[in-house]
């Protein structure tokens, strides 16, 4: 019988800032002609199927594809598959993102690095989104997606685990420090194809992308040499000022790996607050004034929420907060604030790690927080968020590994 064919380190991602086309990415050891096609969802058959535009290289001893799925339509369900000569992968189901749209639901993971499960521990928390947040469009990852970013293998590994993520919607990730291990710089593009800005000459990924009521700017902490713990160099810092000024979307975020704000070991230490304390330096005022919502972080494996940041870098402790009923639950809303509110998005890996604010180590980030919640042991956390109009909804939810038991810890968000 003829064995499938399984490709290595599949992963969907979009494409292009006007989210028009999809990135597939994938290594094979196949060194005959590849392929990725998709097709609408009635189309099983795939016989009125479009190829989408290949591109291979050697990496490692293997084949790597990369693809770009063009002229897909908004909001629609489309079939999609990739292969090597005759042989191909079964069929994936994926809906593209609806771009007109002034709503959207997406989620946030981060740090799925993982020493022992490969990933497994990541299944948990993207499956358990599938049933809270069906209407995702797509999810983000706060970087650390691998405990060693240079061992080709764990990626393999995690990829595989979470197939069915990657298959059925695009993943915008950012890269965290231990995806970089490289003096090359980021390995996180080498396994997500997205088109890099059209100026860039950074090796680091950065990139932004706008869906429906949304702008995205995906920044790289840059952990790797020469930008450790002196925050960003001058090329990024400038193209996320003029990225971020350049959009009229109605909602801004922005994800970096690295907190600017950590109740965690990475913050909250004066010896490890370099990195934070300069990209507050570097970017607190642009971030306020050019009207970013919401920063998502990764790195020290908690969850936190910040009160708004203002321009000058100071936590707005007088900004007004309501209490709203929204679908039957009740969400703390911050109203109309005045820069923007940075959130540590938990742990999907197996390191949990814990809040040493309070512990005598508080001298960076006291004051800062409006929330903070550890990711107990045995536990991965992920935040579904949900966008409608003029408000931003966010539940944090907690999911213990051993028997499937999940709670929403936090409901909080931002009116506007
Ligand atoms: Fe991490
Ligand atoms: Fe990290």
């Amino acid at each position: 019988m003829k064995k499938r064919f399984i490709p290595e380190a599949l992963t969907l991602t979009i494409y292009n800032r006007d989210a028009t086309a999809y990135g597939v990415s994938f290594m094979t050891d196949s060194d005959v002609a590849s392929f990725v096609q998709f097709a609408d969802e009635g189309d099983t058959g795939f016989k009125n199927a479009k190829s989408a535009r290949v591109s291979t290289r050697d990496y490692e001893g293997k084949t790597h594809v990369t693809a770009v799925m063009e002229g897909l339509a908004a909001g629609k369900n489309y079939l999609w598959r990739v292969g090597c000569g005759s042989d191909c992968s079964e069929k994936f189901k994926m809906k593209t993102v609806d771009t007109d749209s002034d709503s959207l639901t997406f989620t946030v993971y981060s740090d799925s690095q993982d020493r022992k499960h490969f990933g497994k521990w990541w299944r948990g928390a993207w499956q358990d989104a599938k049933e809270r947040f069906p209407d995702a469009a797509l999810c983000l990852h706060g970087g650390d997606v691998v405990e060693n970013g240079k061992t080709h293998d764990l990626w393999v590994r995690a990829l595989k685990y979470n197939k069915g993520l990657f298959t059925s919607m695009p993943m915008l990730p950012v890269t965290g420090n231990h995806d970089h291990m490289t003096a090359a710089g980021d390995v996180t593009h080498r396994y997500f194809n997205i088109s890099p800005p059209a100026d860039k000459k950074e090796p680091l990924l950065y990139y932004s992308v706008d869906v429906g009521p949304v702008h995205f700017t995906m920044l790289s902490s840059g952990d790797y040499g020469y930008t450790e713990r002196q925050g960003l160099n001058a090329e990024q810092i400038e193209w996320a000022k003029r990225d971020i000024a350049s959009s009229d979307k109605k909602w801004k975020v922005v994800m970096i790996h690295t907190p600017f704000y950590s109740p965690g070991k990475y913050g909250s230490h004066p010896e490890n607050a370099g990195q934070p304390t300069a990209l507050r330096r570097q970017l607190n005022e642009a971030f306020a004034k050019l009207g970013v919502d919401m920063v998502f972080t990764g790195h020290d494996h908690v969850f936190s929420e910040t009160y708004p940041i203002t321009a000058d870098g100071r936590a707005e402790h007088t900004s007004p907060y309501v209490i709203k009923k929204i679908n039957g639950e009740y969400y703390r809303l911050a109203v109309s604030p005045k820069g923007p509110i940075h959130i540590e998005s938990g742990c999907t890996g197996n390191q949990n790690r814990a809040i040493e604010c309070g512990a005598g180590l508080d001298e960076v980030s006291a004051g800062y927080f409006k929330d903070i919640v550890e990711t107990p042991r045995g536990c991965v956390g992920y935040i579904g968020v949900r966008i409608s109009g003029g408000v931003l909804t966010a539940d944090y939810v907690l999911k213990r590994v051993s028997d499937g038991e999940d709670v929403i810890v936090r409901r909080f968000g931002i009116k506007k």
